[in-house]
């Protein structure tokens, strides 16, 4: 695995129309990863994180805090972070490569007791602000200001100090940043409008395992009592919901019949939900689901929401599901401003969609034909791959290097299946 985001011309080819049939195993979350690596700037003797996915993303924040001076081992999904930061900076070349980056921010800060980060930029699906990332550091008593290009923030002798953070918005990143940067400050922090993703309440549990002093996570309102210290711990990362929707989308599309094996059908409740009513068979047992499908889908209108709504980041792929149901459908986005990169390309594959602001409907057609595409972000990347998996024909997809992003081994997970695809260098 490349150690950086490899922007190379490596294309995905797919031969549509096969059902897919077998068992799948779901990775570790990406999105559970990312925080929880953040933490070995404040975490500092033999942090291990164990069902580690090895990405481009989880690779390049590991190139991140080794470049602020953590030793990071990866072993066989197993990684093991010691030593405290050496430098408060942050590497302008890596974190341009990934917007996650910004939550090495608060505890880069809380270890150091001053950070320079480079602003993250923007990505495809929106512009992408750190407001609220900063608003964190603020109201923990910190000092923040922007130069040339970076945010600086620094806490003055006493260092940071536990507050009152109220969210304007809902923000998993932002609610992040707040509890990684409130359990070691002074006193209490009280975080209110926080988000409730599976992926916080990990972040949170992970924490108050290492001695951090926390209440209220899963809901909107959390408070946290800093401490002086934090133990080392060893954890599992929590199965990636994200990835298992993706799959369970690949079933309800090629009227397939597949087990998705170690996850937490908990965290997809909303999805599945929804999968149900455009009447694929759903069986839910403990750590696995399967999913049955016998018929072209329903169509069954969505709006995407924050936790426990139904996830944006299966917004993509639900779309290419709805591009091939019996009827018509909506899809709202409400999450980021420019989640449609996959709709033009959709529409090469013949689907039928049209976009007024946030909302894309969506007239079924009974089937994509193979086409040449190209991806534009991780999930629209996806939805690309779903819609090549259900095509009559062969497809090529071009843009992979965002799909690396975030889905582990797909092409093997895939091919297990019987999908007919391949990659080509
Ligand atoms: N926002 C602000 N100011 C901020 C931060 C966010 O206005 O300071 C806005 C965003 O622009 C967006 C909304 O708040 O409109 C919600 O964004 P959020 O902060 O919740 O997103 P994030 O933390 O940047 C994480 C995931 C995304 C996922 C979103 C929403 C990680 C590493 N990323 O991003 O995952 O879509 O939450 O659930 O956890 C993906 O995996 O494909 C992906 C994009």
């Amino acid at each position: 695995m490349n150690t950086s985001l490899n922007k190379s011309n490596e294309k995905i080819f797919i031969t549509g129309g096969t059902q897919l049939k077998g068992n799948v195993r779901i990775s570790g979350a990406k999105n559970a990863a990312l925080p929880l690596m953040a933490l070995s700037l404040i975490i500092n003797k033999g942090f291990t994180l164990s069902n580690m996915p090895d990405l481009a993303d989880t690779r390049l924040m590991s190139n991140l805090l080794g470049d602020l001076g953590i030793n990071v081992s990866w072993s066989f999904g197993k990684v093991i972070f010691n030593g405290s930061p050496k430098t408060n900076e942050a590497s302008y070349d890596l974190v341009r490569q990934m917007r996650a980056s910004i939550l090495v921010l608060g505890p880069l800060l809380a270890s150091k007791g001053s950070a320079r980060v480079p602003l993250p930029g923007g990505c495809a699906i929106g512009t992408r602000p750190i407001d609220l990332h900063v608003l964190v550091m603020e109201a923990l008593g910190a000092n923040v200001y922007y130069d040339s290009g970076f945010i600086i923030a620094s806490t003055g002798p006493e260092g940071l100090k536990g507050g009152l953070i109220n969210f304007p918005k809902v923000s998993v990143g932002a609610t992040e940043s707040a509890i990684m940067t409130s359990v070691l400050a002074k006193g209490k922090t009280t975080i209110q409008n926080a988000a409730q993703e599976p992926e916080i309440v990990d972040l949170a549990k992970c924490l108050i395992s290492a001695g951090a002093n926390i209440s209220g996570v899963g809901t909107s309102t959390i408070v946290i009592n800093g401490v002086e210290k934090l133990y080392s711990v060893v954890r599992e990362i929590v199965p990636d919901r994200i990835e298992a929707g993706s799959f369970a989308i690949a079933s309800s599309m090629t009227k397939g019949n597949i087990e998705i094996t170690h996850i937490r059908p908990e965290d997809l409740e909303c999805f599945l939900k929804v999968l149900k009513f455009t009447g694929s068979e759903i069986k839910i047992d403990k750590n696995s689901i399967k999913v049955i499908s016998f018929k072209r889908s329903e169509p069954y209108d969505i709006v995407t929401e924050a936790h426990p709504g139904f996830p944006t980041d299966l917004q993509a792929q639900y779309m290419a599901l709805m591009s091939i149901s019996d009827g018509n459908s909506s899809i709202k986005e409400n999450i980021f401003e420019n989640r449609f990169m996959h709709v033009p390309e959709l529409l090469r594959m013949g689907a039928n969609i049209t976009i007024n602001n946030q909302i894309a409907s969506i007239i079924g057609v009974k089937e994509l034909k193979g086409s040449k595409v190209m991806a534009s972000d991780l999930r629209a990347s996806m939805s690309l791959i779903l819609g090549a998996l259900a095509a009559s024909g062969s497809s090529e997809i071009d843009g992979i290097y965002h799909l690396d992003r975030g889905y582990e081994k797909i092409e093997d997970k895939l091919s297990n299946l019987g999908a007919i695809i391949r990659r080509s260098k």
